[in-house]
């Protein structure tokens, strides 16, 4: 007997349905075909004894498997429960009349029981379009699938529950998850709150400008100055996402499985890998593609730890994603893309001893020294890098005080409406949405300067010897300063704001 049930691939962040035919015939043998890898090939050991587990079996007869469509790779365990599924029904040991109504999927351990699986939330997404009942899959990612409005989702534990509720008319539970309620459950409760940190008024001061205008910064200073602690709270000043940044960022931990128990993430991720990270991880890849981190962080903030101490290498790939805010994969046979538009926050030490200039320092590192790790930032990432900020550590006595800080949800009030009058400044323009993303022309016709200020940014420009590179950058940022204080124009102490947060130009560390 032949029998139809249908899976799921996914590419990039969108899926595929995948038609599995499952024919039982009179012989011997065990055919799939249709592209599978090899975890899927390998599915009949799982998918056996699974079965046995549960009073069924794999028949002794002919059963041919196939995958359609025919040309597309299918990868992954995901398709055991598919599998499973279809030769049961094919081979008359169960009745499932309305196999064909669910996308069923699920990777089988030995005594049936369902491990998780990757990219339910695009695969719910093309169920629904597709006009499927349902969606029966492992309870790990039951609620992710569920914020698609419109489709019957059932997490299940055991496939004895899938074979019971087709067999046996035995109900499922159904998963529900309210998607409004799930948005706005921790929307202003970030994990990290700026009220934390002591001190350190400027710093805030220049996270806020960035996070108002988008800007990517980097956090210069010695060991436990506090830059990862500052790194950490930036996304709780960033506006709240709207519903539909959050759809896309959980899309993207949902295709690579990090979804585990949550239906929407309505909070911006933050992201710090080690420095010893693969290119490929950074910014996704490999045989079978997955988003790397700068994906993972889409929507909110990459912070890059010791930037120095990355492989050259790895940062150069990074380029163009943070340019294209998207990231192209080509493979023989496919190519996918990963949106990719984050915050990236930096933080180095001034030296590989951790100290500059600095007589009490512990540690110091010669010139030559010097010059090899900073050499590895210099150039086209620098260039992409608005903000430099040198971090110095409170002192004990302000550490001790009891007085808390300004917390994130004030701060994020200034920078939302900052970013709102960005927004209403570059509406009807392609790709531009706030400040660090306006390119020359647009600098030219929005950050124009009366002519005390351009004397005033010319002169300082001379005295410091800043580079021409840092004369765009200064503009942007002082027209996220000016923003804030709801200035139509850029005056001079907006300028003057911004030189100051040119550091890595200024000290002519980068030479
Ligand atoms: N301004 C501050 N307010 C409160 N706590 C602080 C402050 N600065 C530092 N700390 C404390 O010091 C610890 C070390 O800070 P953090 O790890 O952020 O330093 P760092 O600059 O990242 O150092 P490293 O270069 O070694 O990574 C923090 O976990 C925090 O407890
Ligand atoms: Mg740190």
């Amino acid at each position: 007997m032949l029998t139809k049930v249908f899976g799921s691939a996914v590419f990039g962040v969108e899926a595929t349905t995948i038609t599995v035919e499952v024919n039982v015939d009179i012989g011997v043998g065990y055919h799939l075909v249709g592209l599978p890898d090899n975890a899927i090939k390998e599915s009949n050991y799982r998918i056996a004894a699974a079965l046995k587990n549960n009073g069924y079996k794999i028949p002794g007869k002919k059963i041919t498997l196939n995958l359609a469509p025919a040309d597309l790779r299918k990868e992954g365990s995901a398709y055991d429960l598919t599998l499973a599924m279809g030769i049961l029904t094919a081979s008359d040991q169960i009745r499932a009349e309305h196999l064909e109504q669910f996308i069923i999927m699920g990777e089988l351990s030995l005594d049936g029981s369902l491990q998780p699986i990757k990219g339910a939330l695009p695969i719910a997404i093309k169920a629904k379009e597709e006009g499927f009942k349902g969606f029966i899959l492992p309870n790990d990612n039951a609620k992710e699938a569920a914020i698609v409005d419109g489709l019957e989702v059932y997490g299940v534990d055991n496939i004895a529950e899938v074979i019971a509720y087709f067999d046996k008319n035995e109900p499922l539970e159904r998963t529900v998850v309210d998607i409004q309620e799930e948005f706005y459950k921790n929307l202003d409760f970030p994990e990290f709150d700026f009220s934390d940190v002591k001190g350190q008024e400027s710093i805030k001061r220049c996270m806020e400008i960035a996070a108002a205008g988008g800007h990517n910064i980097i956090l210069i200073g010695p060991p436990g100055a506090g830059k990862t602690m500052l790194a950490k709270r930036l996304p709780s000043i960033l506006p709240p996402m709207t519903m539909s940044e959050a759809l896309e960022t959980t899309k993207i931990h949902s295709v690579v499985g990090k979804i585990k128990n949550m239906g929407l993430m309505s909070q911006r991720p933050f992201r710090s890998p080690h420095h010893t990270i693969s290119d490929v991880a950074l910014v996704g890849g490999g045989a079978y593609p997955q988003p790397g981190e700068i994906s993972l962080s889409h929507n909110g903030v990459l912070f890059l730890d010791e930037l120095p101490e990355f492989k050259r290498g790895v940062l150069e790939v990074m380029r163009q994603p943070l340019e294209d805010r998207e990231v192209t994969i080509s493979r023989a046979r496919f190519t996918v893309t990963y949106p990719s538009s984050f915050m990236l926050v930096a933080s180095m030490n001034p030296s590989p001893g951790g100290y500059f200039n600095d007589p009490d320092a512990p540690v110091t590192s010669s010139p030559a020294e010097m010059q090899r790790y900073l050499s590895k930032i210099s150039g086209p990432l620098l260039d992409r890098i608005d903000i430099h900020i040198e971090v110095t550590p409170v002192p004990f006595e302000k550490l001790s005080e009891d007085r808390k800080g300004e917390g994130s949800v004030e701060i994020r009030k200034r920078v939302t409406s900052a970013r709102e009058i960005q927004s209403r400044r570059f509406e009807g323009l392609e790709n531009v949405h706030y400040n660090a993303q306006m390119n020359t022309k647009q600098i030219r016709e929005f950050c124009q300067l009366d002519k005390a200020s351009k004397t005033m940014l010319k002169n300082a420009m001379e005295r410091l010897n800043l580079s021409a590179r840092a004369y765009d950058r200064i503009l942007k940022v002082a027209r996220t300063i000016a923003d804030l204080e709801r200035s139509e124009a850029v005056h001079g102490n907006h300028i003057g704001e911004a030189i100051q947060y040119r550091s890595l130009d200024r000290e002519g560390w980068l030479g």
